[in-house]
C-alpha cells in the first residue's frame, strides 16, 4: 500500500497517473474510520481507476481546543481498514507542517451565505477552515471526483460552492448517510460515546423519523416544539439546536413553498459528545 506523507511526493505521484489518462477518485478524512467512511471508498473505487484517501486531522477546523484534543486517531487501524478494502489504495498522512506550509490558519472565505447558517452560527471559524484544507487538498490531489458524506450536509453544499468559486473541474459525488443497525448516524466521535451515552444516543434519528411522519400533518412550529420538547424530557441528551431548513441555501424556514426540499438538522450533546444528523422529507 502506497502512504506519502509529503505534498511534493503525491502530487509528483498522482500527476504521472493522471498524465497517463487514469481517473482519481479521493476522499477526504479525518481517520478514525468507519464504515461511513469505507462506503465513500468504495464508491471511488467502483467509479475511478485510482482512489486517494486522505488522513489529517485538521486543526483550523476546530473552534473547541479540547474538540481537538480528543479527537480519535487510529492510524494503523485506519491503514489496515483500507488495506483490506484495496491494497490499491493511495494513503496520504501529511503532517501539519507540510500541508500547511509552517502557517496553520486558516483563509477567509464567503460561501454566499451558507457559511452562516446552522454550524456556522455554532462553530466559529469551523468552514474557514474546512474551506482551507479541502482547497488545499483539491490543489495537492486535483482529483477527477471527490466523495463526501450527507451527514455533514451543510460541508457538502459549501464545499460544491467552493469548487463552483474555484472554477476547478472536480465532480463532488455525495454519498448517503452511513447508519449503525439502531439508527444512529455513524461518526469518527461515536467511539467516545460511554455505554449509557451509547444506548441513548439512537433517540437522536428517532426523533429525526418522527418529524418525517409529521412533516405531511403537521406545520413546521410544531415540529420544532416536539422536538424540543422530546429533547427536554431525555434524562441524558441535550438538544444544541434543530432547524429545518431548504437544501439549496440552507436557511432556516418557517413555511413550507412547494416544489422546494427540505431537511431537518440536528445537533445534540451526549454528555461532552457533540453529535450531528439530518433528514430528508422527500
Ligand atoms: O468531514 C471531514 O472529515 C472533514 O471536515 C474533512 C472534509 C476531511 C476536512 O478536514
Amino acid at each position: 500500500m502506497k502512504v506519502f506523507q509529503r505534498k511534493k511526493d503525491i502530487s509528483k505521484y498522482l500527476q504521472k497517473l493522471k498524465s497517463e489518462g487514469n481517473s482519481l477518485g479521493f476522499v477526504p478524512t479525518m481517520g478514525a474510520l468507519h464504515a461511513g467512511h469505507l462506503s465513500l471508498v468504495k464508491e471511488s473505487l467502483k467509479d475511478n481507476d485510482h482512489s486517494v484517501v486522505s488522513i489529517f486531522v485538521n486543526p483550523t477546523q476546530f473552534d473547541n481546543p479540547d474538540d481537538l484534543k480528543k479527537y480519535p486517531r487510529t492510524y494503523k487501524e485506519d491503514l489496515d481498514a483500507l488495506k483490506s478494502l484495496d491494497p490499491e489504495i493511495i494513503v496520504y498522512y501529511p503532517d501539519a507542517e507540510d500541508i500547511y506550509d509552517g502557517k496553520i490558519v486558516s483563509e477567509r472565505f464567503d460561501f454566499g451565505g451558507l457559511e452562516h447558517e446552522m454550524e456556522g452560527k455554532h462553530r466559529q471559524g469551523h468552514f474557514d477552515g474546512v474551506g482551507t484544507i479541502v482547497k488545499k487538498l483539491f490543489e495537492i490531489i486535483k482529483p477527477t471526483r471527490a466523495y463526501f458524506g450527507e451527514k455533514d450536509f451543510q460541508q457538502l453544499q459549501i464545499i460544491k460552492k467552493l469548487v463552483a468559486q474555484l472554477q476547478i473541474s472536480i465532480e463532488i459525488i455525495p454519498v448517503s448517510i452511513h447508519r449503525e443497525k439502531d439508527g444512529l448516524a455513524m461518526s469518527s466521535r461515536n467511539m467516545r460515546l460511554t455505554e449509557k451515552y451509547r444506548t441513548a444516543a439512537p433517540f437522536i434519528y428517532k426523533t429525526l423519523l418522527k418529524t418525517k411522519e409529521m412533516w405531511n400533518k403537521n406545520s413546521i412550529e410544531e415540529i420544532k416544539t416536539f422536538v424540543k420538547k422530546s429533547f427536554e424530557e431525555h434524562p441524558l441528551l441535550e438538544l444544541e439546536y434543530f432547524e429545518i431548513a431548504d437544501e439549496k441555501n440552507l436557511k432556516p424556514t418557517i413555511e413550507k413553498i412547494n416544489g422546494n426540499k427540505y431537511r431537518g438538522f440536528i445537533v445534540v450533546y451526549a454528555g461532552d459528545i457533540r453529535l450531528i444528523d439530518n433528514i430528508a422529507y422527500y
